[in-house]
């Protein structure tokens, strides 16, 4: 961000333009930046360059969370999602973390790139001959990718791991290459040097190549993300602060317990986490993919984040795999994800995990809160009646007395709307007349 802060009250409030005109003064955006994300601002002809078979470009909401302050900076997130209330939840936690905001710490960027080799021939003897090799290997691999060498990345380890001793492959290892990718994903660059190891790898080891491709399970490319609660500031209609932070911790224990509800809660956080991805223009499968394995590395599938109380507050903690890069992939082509990365300030890697883990967090902890004290369905139903406001016609100020009236007889359907806006607007027309 250039100088101002991220805090913008009401910022929900104001119409697109409004919401367009006051990110224009905070961030350091070109006068025409959200051209690219206007509708059509994909051309048909680079979309068909992306993928193969094209007959068209999805749209998807593109908004941008406020509120947030993320190791000590200030950060607008950008979020692309169909589904209301995230936004509106990532923006409110964050306004609840923001007295001292997140703090993140993330690991280097290195990927994992896997060589399998079947049918070798005597498993000890491969490992000694591969351990013994090792150097010349990474030697080798370090000099296929010499422009990331020189910018501090490259190969930096390899790992021999025996997986089987006899069966259908014969005895199986693979070997790791592990791989910092500085800026970018890194999948591209994993996979070109797997292919190029994966012979060599199997002539030492004295076995047949296997796979050579990327892990997903990237547990060695994480962030960390930690915020503080303050019991006043968790206060909420149905419960003190100090009621709100005890339902919280509980609502982490049930997750921690129970997979069926570590699933739901981890859903929550790749609410937050996946609309930024998508954004930015990431590989989000690759993301979940590499967060779900995570969350059950141990066996046993748990929650990526956690929550605990302390005297007159509450300790939040996620921790996954954010294997993302702010250089290759489809930010070559696409407009909408570069404006997301400027937005967002997100000149790295690291600074783009640390978004993305920090509203995984907020829209727990959203969630949380409202699943703790009124449940989900009552903002949800509040949001939805807006929308269905609009779809029915409504402008200015009719749209929230619509909404208003829907979301307090309870009754939010389409018909409903239309009736509704009927008759306020006859009314209004009335009033309106000499
Ligand atoms: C809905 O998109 C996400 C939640 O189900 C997450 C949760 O239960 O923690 C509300």
């Amino acid at each position: 961000m250039s100088s101002s802060s991220s805090r913008i009250t009401g910022f929900y409030r104001l119409g697109l333009a409004e919401r367009r005109r006051r990110l224009l003064e905070t961030a350091d955006l070109p006068a025409d930046g959200f051209a690219a994300i206007d509708p059509g601002a994909l051309p048909l002809e680079t979309a068909d360059g992306m993928i193969e078979n094209v007959i068209g470009v999805y749209g998807l909401p593109f908004a941008v969370a406020v509120n947030f302050l993320i190791d000590g900076n200030d950060a607008l997130v950008p979020m692309a999602i169909e589904e209301p209330s995230v936004v509106a939840a990532a923006s409110n936690a964050a306004r609840l973390a923001r007295p001292a905001g997140f703090t993140t710490a993330v690991s280097a960027p290195v990927m994992i790139g896997q060589i399998e080799v079947t049918h070798v021939a005597d498993l000890d003897l491969a490992v000694a001959r591969l351990v013994r090799d090792r150097e010349v290997l990474l030697g080798d691999a370090r000099r296929l990718v010499p422009r990331l060498t020189e910018r501090g990345g490259g190969p930096v380890a390899l790992e021999i791991r025996p997986l089987a001793k006899d069966g259908p492959d014969g005895a199986v290892l693979v070997v790791h290459l592990h791989v910092d990718c500085r800026d970018a994903m890194g999948a591209n660059l994993v996979n070109t040097l797997c292919e190029a190891l994966g012979d060599p790898i199997a002539e030492i080891a004295g076995g047949r190549p296997g796979l050579r491709i990327l892990s997903n399970l990237t547990d060695g490319r994480t962030v960390t993300v930690r915020c503080s609660i303050a019991d006043e500031l968790l206060t909420a209609d149905r419960g003190s602060g100090a009621e709100v932070r005890a339902a919280i911790a509980a609502a982490s224990r049930f997750a921690e317990r129970d997979p069926y509800r570590a699933v739901t809660h981890n859903k929550g956080i790749m609410n937050g986490v996946d609309a930024v991805l998508l954004a930015t223009g990431q590989d989000w499968r690759a993301v979940e993919a590499g967060a779900h394995a995570y969350a059950a590395r141990t066996g046993v599938y748990r929650p990526l984040a956690v929550w605990r109380e302390r005297p007159g507050g509450l300790d939040g903690e996620l921790v996954m795999p954010m294997a993302v890069g702010t250089v290759g992939g489809a930010l070559h082509v696409h407009p909408g994800a570069r404006l997301a990365l400027m937005l967002a300030g997100a000149h790295t890697a690291e600074r783009l995990a640390a978004i993305a883990g920090a509203a995984g967090l907020a829209t727990n902890l959203a969630a949380l809160r409202a699943l703790a004290t009124e449940g989900i369905q009552r903002g949800h139903m509040a949001l939805h009646a807006r929308g269905l406001a609009r779809a029915a016609g409504a402008t200015g100020e009719l749209i929230d007395r619509v909404a208003d009236e829907l979301a307090a007889t309870g009754d939010v359907k389409a018909d409903r709307a239309r009736e509704v806006l009927a008759r306020l607007s006859s009314s209004h027309m009335l009033k309106d007349s000499p």
